[in-house]
């Protein structure tokens, strides 16, 4: 009996998955994919001969589908968009499918947050400005509390996850200077993306006024701007 491959797609643009991902994806005989997220490009590479989009499916289903075809000899790809160890949901699948006896390999991908970073052509983590990077998201319907005031108070590198939607509500309960820059990025990656650079101040009403409404990353921190942030150079190059 074979195993089920978690995939990382990357965070958009087709050829962000890596070499082994899109090796996987050719050869898959069934796919598992995320939905809104990942590249409609990718599933079409995919060879494979069943496809299922897993954003009406629950958790009970996928699992299910994964056993039968696993069992049954195929290549099964469950897709998952960026990398899938952030926000991702592949641990509760992978609980349930060890508890029936299936193993799963993950095959790591790019993060939406890095090619946010390559967006913003920065570094999270910058000498003299951010050794440290917080990757968070806002309380909300899934969760009950979250730490964005006490991690913005450490004024280094804050990425906010899944809150794309309560912005500005983000944004106020943030608790730094209000001239610290930040940015959203949208798609980053797709070639709808969409940057806008501000401050806690104003990046909220920036990035609605841009159309952003979901699938973006909100970025906090001197690193947003690096040519005013008064970096370092680095030990190694100096
Ligand atoms: C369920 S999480 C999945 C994150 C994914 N595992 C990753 O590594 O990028 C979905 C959230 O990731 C962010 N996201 C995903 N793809 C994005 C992209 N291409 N550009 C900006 N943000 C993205 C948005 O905040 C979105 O609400």
């Amino acid at each position: 009996m074979g195993k089920v491959y978690m995939v990382g797609a990357g965070p958009g643009a087709p050829d962000l998955i890596t070499v082994r991902g899109m090796d996987l994806l050719r050869k898959a005989d069934v796919l598992i994919y995320a939905g809104s997220l990942v590249n409609p490009v990718l599933v079409e590479e995919s060879g494979a001969a069943l496809k299922l989009d897993s954003q009406s499916m629950k958790l009970d289903e996928i699992v299910g589908a994964i056993e039968e075809h696993v069992r049954a000899g195929r290549l099964v790809v469950r897709l998952h968009s960026g990398d899938p160890s952030l926000y991702g949901a592949i641990v509760e699948q992978m609980a349930e499918l060890e508890r029936r006896g299936i193993e799963a390999e993950i095959v790591p991908g790019v993060s939406s947050l890095f090619a946010a970073s390559a967006a913003l052509k920065t570094q999270f983590t910058l000498r003299d400005v951010s050794d440290s990077l917080v990757i968070t998201r806002p309380a909300g319907a899934t969760l009950e509390r979250d730490l964005i005031p006490e991690f913005s108070r450490l004024g280094q590198t804050m990425v906010v996850f899944l809150g794309t939607e309560r912005m500005e509500e983000v944004l106020a309960r943030v608790e730094c200077p209000p001239e610290t820059p930040a940015a959203v990025v949208y798609h980053a990656s797709w070639p709808d993306e969409k940057v806008v650079r501000g401050t806690v101040a104003d990046i909220a009403r920036k990035a609605r006024a841009a159309g952003i409404e979901r699938t973006a990353l909100i970025i906090i921190g001197k690193v947003v701007d690096p040519t005013t942030s008064g970096f370092g150079r680095s030990v190694l190059y100096s």
